[in-house]
């Protein structure tokens, strides 16, 4: 793992949307694994600017979200689907037929599911999963106890995601307690992850999945496995990593070659 930690969530987004442009530049028909939430926002806001300013090119990428609430039709107004419309696809240029997202209307989730993974393989695999964390560690929705070889599924919310999300559901609108998430399995065989973390709500979920123990109690633990990931967050975010400063001089001292 590369633990990049970053005085603001502001410069955490930029670096990873290097990350994500060297990606797009080296491979223009890659697959992006793609997160919601309000983490990914500014990473989302800083690649409209480089397809607008700087001409980075959408036209042949795939892309691949994590997950979305069982129960909601695209057009709602707190869907995954919203939100990638309003937040990223509508200001770049990858085409509709090139997204996938699960369908939270599905009428058969075993066989949609499948067929998601299916859609998956078929494209060649994920090239770069962007993924944020929940407090408690979940990534995706891949609650804790997940399986560490799951696929895309169905999933129940723990009580702690249900109150952390209900920021998002104002009003009379029901917050569904079910979503249809990519697995554990499916996210680690994904090439490259950039997870990113901000603000101390975060920081026990970012420690324990860095440097404690691998365990399905804190599922993005599972990336201590995955060859290339690269953990980028604020200092808030960081305030309980026992090696912070380890990570802080690895990261101010590497060679220009190796600069995101
Ligand atoms: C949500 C999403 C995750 C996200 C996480 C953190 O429920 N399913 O993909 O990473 O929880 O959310 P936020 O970025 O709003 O803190």
């Amino acid at each position: 793992m590369e633990i990049i930690v970053l005085p603001t969530p502001e410069e955490s987004s930029r670096i990873a949307a290097r990350l994500v442009a060297k990606q797009i530049r080296h491979k223009p028909h890659s697959v992006l694994g793609l997160a919601t939430g309000s983490t990914p926002l500014m990473l989302y806001r800083e690649l409209i600017r480089m397809h607008r300013e700087e001409g980075l090119d959408f036209s042949r990428v795939t892309t691949f979200n994590l997950d979305e609430y069982v129960g909601l039709s695209p057009e709602h107004s707190t869907s995954y689907h919203r939100y990638m419309q309003e937040n990223l696809f509508d200001h770049i240029n990858v085409p509709e037929k090139n997204t996938h997202i699960p369908d939270g209307l599905t009428e058969d989730i075993p066989i949609f599911c499948e067929g998601y993974e299916a859609q998956i393989q078929a494209s060649g695999g994920i090239d770069l999963q962007v993924l944020g964390i929940g407090t408690d560690g979940h990534v995706g929705f891949n609650e804790p106890t997940s399986s560490l070889a799951s696929r895309t599924r169905i999933k129940t919310l723990t009580r702690q995601t249900l109150s952390d999300n209900a920021r998002f559901f104002a009003g009379d609108v029901e917050q569904p307690h079910h979503v249809l998430t990519m697995g554990i399995g499916t996210i680690m065989e994904s090439r490259q992850v950039v997870l990113l973390a901000f603000g101390s709500g975060k920081a026990e979920a970012v420690a324990a999945s860095v440097e404690g123990p691998i365990s399905s109690m804190m599922p993005a633990s599972a990336l201590q496995f995955h060859p290339r990931t690269h953990v980028i967050i604020d200092e808030p975010a960081a305030n309980k990593l026992a090696k912070a400063d380890y990570y802080r001089w690895v990261y101010g001292n590497k060679p220009d070659w190796q600069q995101h």
